[in-house]
């Protein structure tokens, strides 16, 4: 797929503001607008974010009328789900835990075995699955069809709907933290427990062999032995891939606004930060496609209590643009 950097993005963070061609658009602190991931034939404008924010809230296009995409992505749970796991649009448990979806603006492939390759395509298979009620109960509500047209230039369909709504996902960012700025020259920034906890966590804690760069993840698919202790265990991007090496990886979460939202990990089978850092001190679940970056890593009580409070220092700013509900066509 081409890929175009596009900024324009940062326009939407600044509400008034309109393109002006000697524009230099800039990203909250701690992001890198070089590493932003927009299709070509997808740019983003304040109006059709505009109206994704509406898809993803509207209830409407779910067979039971009751979900919507905010549902299991709740913007004050860290854009994640506080239950271990969600109930499907058609009311059944889905076999994952919801990942948060901040900082996506960063990645092209999505879920956690990686298994669709753009955020078009994600939300294109949701709608295709309710493919009948969006266009029954949203393509037939007037205000959204001549919202659509001023958006697309044609009628209501499923592929704007899906378009419309990845423009907006890529506007959810987590940045502005206080790890951000400490990075930035402010030292009071971030406590001296969670300072220890950013030398550990690229020290002896071997966290960012995987959890790597601005946005806390290298986008790659690890097996770290969540879940290979069951019976028939999650083969996670072995599903996708099927190459051998892959069983059991799983895509490496961003760790921005983690602390918002647990329970943690594909399965949702570790409930608080401090079980995470427990999990890795003891060297995850031995498997025979562990990572070999994955070892015991002998932290004291105070050290594991470091890792986490770093962790929370990347709890980023919320920006109510993008977090407030909008107003929904009657
Ligand atoms: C019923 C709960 C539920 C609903 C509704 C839902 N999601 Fe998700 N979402 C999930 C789960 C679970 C996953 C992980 C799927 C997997 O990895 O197999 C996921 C994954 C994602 C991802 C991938 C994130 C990443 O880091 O890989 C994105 C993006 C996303 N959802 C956006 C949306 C959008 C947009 C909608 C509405 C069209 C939506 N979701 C509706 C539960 C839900
Ligand atoms: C070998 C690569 C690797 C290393 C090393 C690693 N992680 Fe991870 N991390 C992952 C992967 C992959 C996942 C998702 C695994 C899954 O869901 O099965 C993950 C998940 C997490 C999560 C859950 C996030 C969420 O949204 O559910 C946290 C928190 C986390 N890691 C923190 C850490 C910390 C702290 C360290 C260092 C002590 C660390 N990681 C070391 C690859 C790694």
């Amino acid at each position: 797929m081409s890929i175009r950097i596009v900024l324009v993005v940062a326009l939407l963070l600044q509400p008034g503001w309109s393109p002006a061609a000697d524009f230099k658009p800039k990203l909250p602190a701690g992001l890198q607008e070089d590493a932003a991931q927009i299709p070509d034939d997808n740019p983003i404008t304040p109006e059709k974010v505009a109206l994704g924010k509406k898809f993803f809230w509207d209830t409407r296009w779910s067979a039971s009328g009751t979900v919507a995409c905010v549902s299991c992505h709740r913007p004050e749970h860290g854009w994640s789900d506080s239950r271990r796991f969600s109930t499907d649009f058609a009311g059944r448990p889905t076999p994952r835990h919801a990942p948060t979806i901040v900082n996506r603006l960063f990645s092209d492939q999505q879920h956690w075995s990686g298994l669709r390759p753009s955020l078009e395509e994600q939300a294109g298979k949701d709608v295709n699955k309710t493919d009948e009620k969006v266009m029954q109960q949203l393509g037939t509500i007037p205000a959204y069809r001549a919202e659509f047209r001023a958006v697309f230039g044609r009628d209501f369909d499923p592929e704007g709907v899906a378009q419309a709504i990845a423009a907006y996902v890529r506007t959810i960012l987590s940045a502005d933290s206080p790890y951000d700025r400490f990075q930035a020259g402010d030292r009071s920034a971030m406590s001296l427990s969670a300072q220890r906890g950013l030398r550990l966590f690229e020290g002896k804690a071997m966290c960012s062999r995987c959890h790597a760069g601005f946005n806390f993840t290298g986008e790659g698919y690890r097996n770290i032995g969540v879940g290979m202790s069951g019976k028939n265990p999650d083969l996670g991007r072995y599903t996708v891939t099927g190459d051998d090496p892959d069983r059991g990886a799983f895509k490496t979460p961003t760790l921005r606004d983690v602390a918002r939202r647990g329970p943690y990990m594909h399965d949702g089978s570790e409930t608080t930060l401090d079980d995470v850092v427990a999990y890795y001190d003891r060297g995850g679940v031995k498997n025979p496609w562990l990572s070999s970056d994955m070892k015991p890593l002998g932290l004291t009580a105070q050290e594991r209590a470091d890792v986490v409070e770093f962790m929370k220092a990347l709890t980023g700013r919320i920006d109510p643009e993008v977090s407030r509900p909008p107003d929904l066509p009657k």
